[in-house]
């Protein structure tokens, strides 16, 4: 056997304030079938979207020791658009381990698709105002134009698993109505809780809508699958994989939300720190 096909750990951590992340998660599945994964959720500390730089830091610390520390994961995925926003660039200082986040696949693949150079981005507060996402299009490719919008109300009705209502399907259709009129031809779902609904949105918007929605977590699972290489894994699982997840606040609530949200769901559930 090649020794050098062999990685002593393959995890990756992947990380969120709530249920949103769970789209990344099923994304790098899709792509990283045999990989263990360990999914940290921090509800007890949702909206991570309403939150400056500073608390999000302190919060989030002790979940990335813990990844990094205790289950020494090969590679860290910020699966929260509001994190990759603000915090991406302390992270990368502070672990010395590979860290993928979301906002930079999505702006690239976003580039690539728009034809009329009009994207828009549904995200939080925190994320709008980090202008995150108009900075890296502005150095990407400047004839881009960036319609960004926050949608904490929304985002709330996920996380608590009452989105799908007939008040919100209107609703949203009718913010959905402002991009277009803009002329937008391309949208970023860049809060993992709009990545995880994304049937959602393309029922409400139609094939005819002219919009096409780019997800994030499926932009970011790409971008794990070229950086990574999957041929070591497959040596050192033998094919054997799980998902764990550890919650940091109502533990019930979370399988309630996996049930609803991941149909295959072999992925085991408990309390952080316990
Ligand atoms: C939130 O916690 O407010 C939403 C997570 C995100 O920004 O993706």
């Amino acid at each position: 056997m090649n020794e050098m096909k062999t990685f002593v750990n393959s995890s990756l951590g992947i990380i969120d304030s709530g249920v949103g992340g769970l789209s990344v998660v099923k994304a790098v599945r899709e792509v990283f079938p045999v990989r263990n994964v360990i999914y940290v959720a921090d509800p007890a500390n949702f909206p991570y979207g309403e939150k400056s730089k500073e608390e999000l830091l302190i919060l989030v610390s002790p979940i990335i020791e813990y990844l990094t520390r205790v289950e020494r994961v090969q590679a860290l995925v910020i699966a929260c658009g509001t994190l990759s926003s603000v915090c991406f660039e302390d992270f990368c200082k502070r672990y010395p381990i590979p860290i993928f986040d979301i906002v930079r696949p999505a702006v690239s693949e976003a580039a690539f698709v728009t034809r009329k150079k009009r994207v828009g981005v549904l995200a939080t507060r925190t994320t709008v105002r980090s202008k995150r996402f108009a900075r890296l299009f502005e150095s990407l490719d400047n004839s881009i134009t960036v319609y960004e919008e926050a949608w904490p109300d929304f985002i709330e009705e996920v996380e608590r698993g009452a989105f799908d209502t007939p008040f919100w399907r209107k609703e949203i259709k009718t913010r959905l109505k402002r991009f277009t009129s803009l002329d937008v031809d391309t949208l970023i779902l860049g809060c993992t809780h709009f990545a995880l609904i994304e049937t959602f949105f393309e029922q409400l918007l139609g094939d005819s809508s002219g919009l096409t929605l780019v997800n994030p977590a499926r932009a970011c699972a790409l971008e794990l699958q070229k950086a990574l290489d999957t041929e070591s894994i497959v040596e050192s699982n033998s094919g054997k994989s799980e998902v764990r997840c550890l919650v940091r606040g109502d533990v019930g609530h979370f399988e309630n939300l996996l049930r609803m949200f991941v149909s295959e769901n072999s992925c085991k559930v408990r309390a952080f720190g316990s």
